[in-house]
């Protein structure tokens, strides 16, 4: 299904085929937008691995794509029931998962777009509340949608490095 948005793209489905793109995607996103937070010597260990998009999360069918009127993929973005990692469940949480929009993109509703999709699919399957593991450069973005800020924290990525985040909740 897609859903139709006023301002030149649409969101759907990810599924397992997108994986060349959406990689491709998030590489162009975090490259350039994390560099306002972290440093050029952590994102060149950590990226790699950041921008490689999930086969599971692509599986998911809580994960979406955006595409703009050419069909190219400008966002991505979803939510699990399992927890980032670990994939234990907890009721009534949600997680939010690999965010990211084309630095072209950014300031033109393309992630709040994408989060109003989950959050509509998460209430309806009984989600009360989501938990997100954001950058720093995009706690503003999840305030925005009215997450709040419940501490910072290093994040594991892969089993030597850590990334500094936040950790982040939002009543829905
Ligand atoms: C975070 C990110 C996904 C936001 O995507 P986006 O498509 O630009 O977001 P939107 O245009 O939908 O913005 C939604 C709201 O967040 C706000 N917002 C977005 N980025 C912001 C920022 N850097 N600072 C302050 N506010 C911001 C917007 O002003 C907007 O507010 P409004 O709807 O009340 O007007 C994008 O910047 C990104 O891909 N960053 C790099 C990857 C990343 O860090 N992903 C998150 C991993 S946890």
């Amino acid at each position: 299904m897609d859903f139709a948005m006023p301002i030149g793209f649409t969101i759907r489905v990810a599924t397992p085929t997108d994986e060349l793109t959406v990689s491709a995607l998030l590489e162009a996103s975090y490259t350039v937008l994390m560099q306002q937070d972290y440093d050029q010597d952590l994102l060149s260990a950590v990226l790699p691995k950041m921008t490689s998009a999930s086969p599971e999360l692509l599986r998911s069918g809580t994960y979406y794509v955006a595409e703009n009127e050419s069909g190219l993929i400008i966002g991505c973005g979803g939510w699990t029931r399992g927890r980032p990692g670990k994939g234990d469940v907890e009721d009534k949480l949600g997680h939010i998962r690999h965010f990211g929009t084309h630095p072209e993109w950014i300031g033109r509703a393309v992630g709040r777009s994408i989060y109003d999709v989950c959050e509509r699919q998460a209430q309806s399957e009984g989600v009360t509340c989501f938990e997100c593991y954001s950058s720093l450069n995009a706690e503003d973005f999840y305030a925005a949608l009215g997450f709040v800020s419940v501490r910072r924290m290093d994040f594991p990525m892969g089993s030597h490095l850590t990334i500094p985040g936040v950790l982040m909740r939002c009543l829905i």
